[in-house]
């Protein structure tokens, strides 16, 4: 049998890889995400001060690291001097915050796919950040095996503008809380999937979505009882912090 191709979109994706046993958005996360048979990873991009695209959530960098300050601050070569990983555990110390090319490479090498969340923080400029992500990304990243995300209306309508055609690129709505015109933004941005918190979905809304053209996503999924319920209703993948547990502890067939 020929090895599992990442093309359709797998039941469970890794949160920021495997964000629970591992430091989020890292190289380390998502080594550990394919360790535990993810096929799929959701990750955060936003920019550093001087314009590198970098793998991270927060806008400034106290949670997740060894240092203090607003990412927009930072330069690569700063930004490089940070631990990433002690925060986390002792035995991550020395993690590197990873930028962009360096996680296309290793998402490529592990033949995995990438739900790539563009974060656009207070104050960050959406189109900026379009314009340095988005061609990386394509041009990386073969079609279906790519999602990009965001919550942010111009940073999806500015990647729709640069690329037109939905086959080629794979747009996903994020919401915290469905508008009841979601499928009017759907359509207008010729979306591919809606990634809905899990929390502020009725069954309703989500059977609505699950029987659109678009596929359904919710975040952030850790209890197999949730994810059991959501997949009853039609939900095509659920975003976890740790995958490989929700299959275990639910009866899902990966
Ligand atoms: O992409 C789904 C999820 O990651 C959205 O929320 O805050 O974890 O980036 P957050
Ligand atoms: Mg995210």
């Amino acid at each position: 049998p020929s090895p599992p191709v990442a093309d359709e979109l797998p039941c469970t994706m890794a949160h920021r890889g495997l964000s629970a046993h591992a430091p989020e958005n890292t190289l380390s996360a998502v080594r550990a995400a394919h360790e535990t048979g993810a096929r799929w990873i959701e990750l955060d991009v936003q920019l550093l001060g001087d314009g590198t695209p970098v793998i991270w959530h927060d806008g400034d960098v106290k949670r997740c690291s060894n240092g203090r300050g607003r990412l927009r601050d930072l330069s690569l070569a700063s930004a490089k001097t940070l631990d990433v990983g002690s925060w986390f555990e002792a035995k991550f110390t020395g993690e590197r915050m990873a930028t962009l090319d360096e996680m296309l490479e290793l998402v490529n090498e592990l033949g995995l796919g990438l739900n790539l969340e563009l974060k656009v923080n207070r104050g960050r400029d959406a189109r900026a950040l379009v314009e340095a992500v988005l061609p990386r990304v394509m041009e990386a990243v073969p079609a279906k095996r790519l999602i990009l995300s965001s919550f942010d209306a111009v940073a999806l309508g500015v990647m729709r503008t640069r690329q037109p055609d939905p086959e080629r690129l794979r747009l996903g709505i994020l919401y915290q809380r469905p508008p009841r015109n979601w499928a009017d933004d759907a359509a207008r941005l010729e979306a591919y999937s809606l990634h809905v918190d899990w929390r502020r979905l009725s069954a309703r809304t989500a059977q609505a979505m699950a029987a659109s053209p678009y596929s359904l996503l919710c975040y952030t999924v850790n209890d197999p009882r949730v994810f059991e319920r959501l997949r009853a209703w039609g939900v095509a993948s659920a975003i976890s912090d740790d995958p490989g547990r929700l299959l275990r502890q639910s009866r899902i067939a990966g």
